[in-house]
């Protein structure tokens, strides 16, 4: 059955069968020439491409019948070489399997060809309602190269005919945005996760903080929240009303709640028969919640309905990616021991509803990206498993390792202690900031916090809706 990219294109799916599986990765310059000369767009048929989809376009040839490799493109009628109101110079570097564009101001970026194809913005190819591209998989030929190619006089628009028949549209503003500079892949890693400043106890005298109904009232006030929880893993919500409600009228704002075996929501009090020590009135070792999953949650809130009177019941926050480069500087043999030592967590019981559950997973310690920057750290004493999945020789070292890094989280000049007040949520990350608890009397009035989780792919979503809404993010 004909599909209908091949109808498209009008090409025989035999004979573009037979091509792409003739050519797919044999990218040699032989295999480029015959893919191209069985296509029925030969040199004489370049200069009838039809323009009227795309008004003020012209036609620009790329040389003889075998010169797509290692010919440059120049319009013949303009010895200076300009072909649109954007472009200085559009060039084909055969050899390399490029496009070189020049624009009038200077600027110069190659587009390799078969990216150039794939990511094809006309209609048939890419959807922008969707904004998915509709190019198959099966379709593609890592060996295309282009047979023409034309500019637009007024957009600078660019259209490709393609060795396999197709013509594709490129827009100059589309084309320069992704350039495959240095600047674009920051500039593109700046959206995906802005940089962190890591904090140590002198955060304490400027906590970040943000008031709950600014947030939701206001774009810019809920930008600035979710910005200062990159950058710092903490934001203190205040004045946020003391009905249960408030963390999904504050959730609803952004997306949704990441729910666990614990449920949507939970409630930290002290219970009869707790199934997990955060229900108790104890002391909690600095730790990480839900250390158990594969997908840790990435964001905890937990909102303060009512508070213990005594002098008990404080939080202790730690940045502890700012303590893992101590770590580092002190102790590179031990940083190392923590960043590849698999540890596992377990966790398994019944909840108040009947729920049975299981879980289990493992993570070293301190989680590395391939850059060598910390990317998470889990640290559980309570849920660390009595099975440790190490040869034993490993096993002393590593506790060594773990219990050095814990004391330099515990360090004055590391570890925060604050005590919510009611009214406050507190949101922090739970990749990075490590929290516990002091103990408190239950004689001295109730502890309730009510809590949950959101991920961070949903925040970081969140935050660039609001930065297109808000003009500050273009793509
Ligand atoms: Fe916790
Ligand atoms: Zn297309």
């Amino acid at each position: 059955m004909m599909s209908a990219y091949l109808m498209r294109s009008g090409l025989n799916p035999s004979r573009q069968f037979s091509a792409a599986a003739s050519t797919f990765f044999k990218c040699s310059k032989a295999t480029l020439q015959k893919s191209a000369a069985s296509t029925s767009f030969s040199k004489n048929s370049q200069a009838s491409v039809s323009l009227s989809r795309f008004p003020g376009l012209r036609t620009i040839t790329t040389g003889n019948n075998t010169g797509i490799v290692g010919q440059r493109a120049e319009p013949a009628s303009n010895p200076e070489g300009i072909v649109s109101a954007c472009f200085q110079r559009i060039s084909l570097l055969g050899d390399e399997w490029m496009l070189e564009a020049r624009w009038k101001d200077g600027f110069r970026s190659k587009y390799p060809y078969i990216w150039l194809r794939d990511n094809c913005q006309c209609p048939s190819c890419f959807c922008p309602s969707s904004a998915s591209r509709r190019v198959l998989l099966r379709d593609l030929d890592p060996s295309i190269v282009p047979v023409s190619f034309t500019t637009s006089e007024d957009s600078g628009d660019l259209e490709i005919l393609w060795s396999d028949g197709h013509r594709g549209l490129y827009m100059s503003d589309w084309l320069r945005e992704r350039s495959f500079s240095e600047d674009t892949r920051e500039r593109r890693r700046l959206i995906r996760s802005p940089p962190r400043t890591l904090w140590g106890s002198d955060i304490l005298s400027d906590l970040p903080v943000a008031n709950f109904h600014d947030v939701l009232r206001e774009d810019e006030a809920l930008l600035e929240l979710i910005q200062k929880l990159e950058a710092l893993g903490l934001v203190i919500v205040q004045d946020t009303p003391l009905q249960q409600e408030a963390i999904f009228t504050l959730t609803n704002r952004l997306g949704y709640i990441k729910q666990t075996h614990y449920g949507v929501t939970f409630v930290v009090k002290s219970r009869v028969s707790p199934n997990n020590l955060a229900y108790t009135a104890d002391s909690l070792d600095m730790h990480s919640d839900i250390p158990y999953f594969e997908y840790k949650p990435g964001i905890q809130l937990l909102h303060c309905i009512s508070q213990a009177k005594g002098t008990g019941g404080s939080n202790n926050l730690v940045d502890s990616f700012n303590v893992a480069r101590q770590l580092q500087e002190l102790d590179l043999e031990k940083f190392q021991i923590l960043t590849t030592v698999p540890v596992d967590f377990i966790d398994h019981g019944v909840e108040e509803d009947g729920l049975n559950f299981y879980a289990l997973a493992k993570h070293p310690l301190i989680r590395l990206d391939k850059n060598g920057e910390v990317q998470a750290v889990t640290l559980n004493q309570m849920v660390r498993d009595s099975f440790f999945p190490v040869s034993v020789e490993k096993v002393r070292p590593w506790y060594e390792a773990m219990v050095t890094y814990y004391r330099m989280l515990l360090h004055p000049n590391n570890v925060i202690s604050y005590k919510m007040k009611e009214g406050y949520i507190l949101v922090f990350d739970n990749q990075r900031v490590l929290h516990g608890r002091e103990g408190y009397l239950v004689t001295e009035g109730t502890r309730e916090l009510h809590g949950c989780y959101w991920d961070w792919d949903m925040v970081r979503s969140c935050r660039r809706v609001l930065q297109r809404k808000l003009g500050i993010l273009k793509t």
